[in-house]
């Protein structure tokens, strides 16, 4: 019998040296843990929409059900987005989640001997996925918490083939102005293909959303990823997208699993992008709910970075020059309230809290005084 170390160690070291995703804790563990009411906790951690699910969304999968026998064809889902983005349907790669598509870019354009260019603080994924291809990682120091374009722009060296930028970003909130993101487009070099990951913008205010898909036509190194995760409130279906030019589509696609999005996902996202009301009443409690969370913030002479999406990241005072957002976190745990620590996005003082509702908003500003004067 094999040593099972040595079977390990048939995976490349780059593999091996992969640091885990770590996600929000959930609610279920938390429970099991502390003996609570899965009912009494408030999870406020991994940014999803509070309102849940878009009622057409859940209709429509309820009538999908019965056709859960046969593979899925992502020919509505497709077309549908192509008529709303204004994009043919060949421009269009669908993931099972975004978090898919930028794995798909990845696994596309990235190889030993490469690189990728990201900024410090920017999506765990982005890292992840350079790693597990075996390219190298070129982390470029942010500028007030938000991405150094100028900075990432000189960061670029021969080998690198993929730039990833998240606009807004999370951890941080951070966004982009469209001049800027615009401006980095002209100035990259035309062989680098530039992935700008909008998860979060349907949260931005309309004059701040960048006309990104319009880009693709003058930049066509340009790929623009997409959730339904977020604002359509279907995080766990696992659906989003990229838009492209058709032959950058056509790689992601050779790289992508037949069938990576399913029949009820399909049917979900779908039925969601119809959801008008459900979407504008999302985007304005999302509105309401920040000034509630930064109002309290305020309150408790709690700091925050500028938010420009569905979260907001705190700042724990030092106690002694000594980090104290991770005691927080553990404090505010036994509260019953699940928030996101940033210690692994290199930000030690900082807190992730995703905005709830208004009550669950509430809660966490109660939790956190609690905390604070303990
Ligand atoms: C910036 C960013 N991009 C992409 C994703 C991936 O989301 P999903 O795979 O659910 O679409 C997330 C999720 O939190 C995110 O924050």
């Amino acid at each position: 019998m094999p040593d099972i170390m040595d079977l390990c160690e048939l995976s490349p070291a780059y593999v091996r040296a992969i640091a885990p995703y770590q996600p929000g804790k959930p609610i279920t563990e938390l429970a099991r843990e502390l003996g609570l009411d899965e009912r009494a906790i408030v999870k406020l951690a991994s940014n999803e929409n509070p309102r849940g699910i878009s009622p057409k969304a859940l209709e429509a999968i309820r009538a999908a059900l019965p056709e859960l026998g046969r593979y899925p064809d992502g020919f509505d889902l497709t077309q549908a987005l192509s008529q709303r983005l204004g994009v043919t349907m060949q421009q269009i790669v669908l993931g099972n989640g975004s978090n898919d598509v930028l794995e798909l870019a990845a696994m596309a354009f990235l190889a030993p001997g490469c690189s990728a260019v990201y900024s410090q603080h920017a999506f765990a994924v982005y890292p992840l996925a350079t790693q597990a291809r075996g390219a190298q990682s070129i982390v470029v120091p942010a500028k007030n918490f938000g991405h150094d374009l100028d900075a990432m722009l000189a960061a670029i060296r021969p080998d690198t083939h993929l730039v990833f930028i998240a606009n807004p970003n999370n951890p941080t909130g951070t966004m982009l102005t469209a001049a800027e993101l615009e401006s980095f487009l002209r100035r990259a070099p035309k062989k680098v293909v530039v992935v700008v990951d909008e998860a979060y913008n349907e949260y931005l205010a309309p004059a701040l959303r960048c006309p990104s898909i319009d880009w693709i036509a003058s930049f066509p190194n340009l790929i623009v990823t997409r959730t339904f995760s977020k604002v359509y409130g279907l995080a766990g279906l696992r659906v989003g997208y990229a838009v492209c030019q058709p032959e950058i589509a056509d790689l992601l696609n050779r790289v992508r699993q037949p069938f990576n999005v399913n029949n009820l996902a399909i049917a979900g996202a779908v039925a969601a992008l119809t959801d008008h009301d459900f979407l504008r009443e999302s985007f304005e409690l999302n509105v309401t709910g920040m000034q509630q969370l930064l109002q309290g913030c305020k309150r408790l002479g709690i700091s925050w970075i500028p938010s420009y999406a569905n979260f907001i990241t705190v700042e724990i005072p030092r106690l002694n020059t000594q980090s104290q957002a991770g005691a927080v976190f553990q404090k505010l745990l036994r509260h019953g309230m699940i928030v996101r620590p940033l210690a692994n996005y290199g930000m030690p003082d900082h807190l992730r809290v995703t905005v709830g509702l208004a009550r669950e908003n509430a809660r966490f500003l109660e939790a956190l005084e609690a905390v604070l004067k303990a």
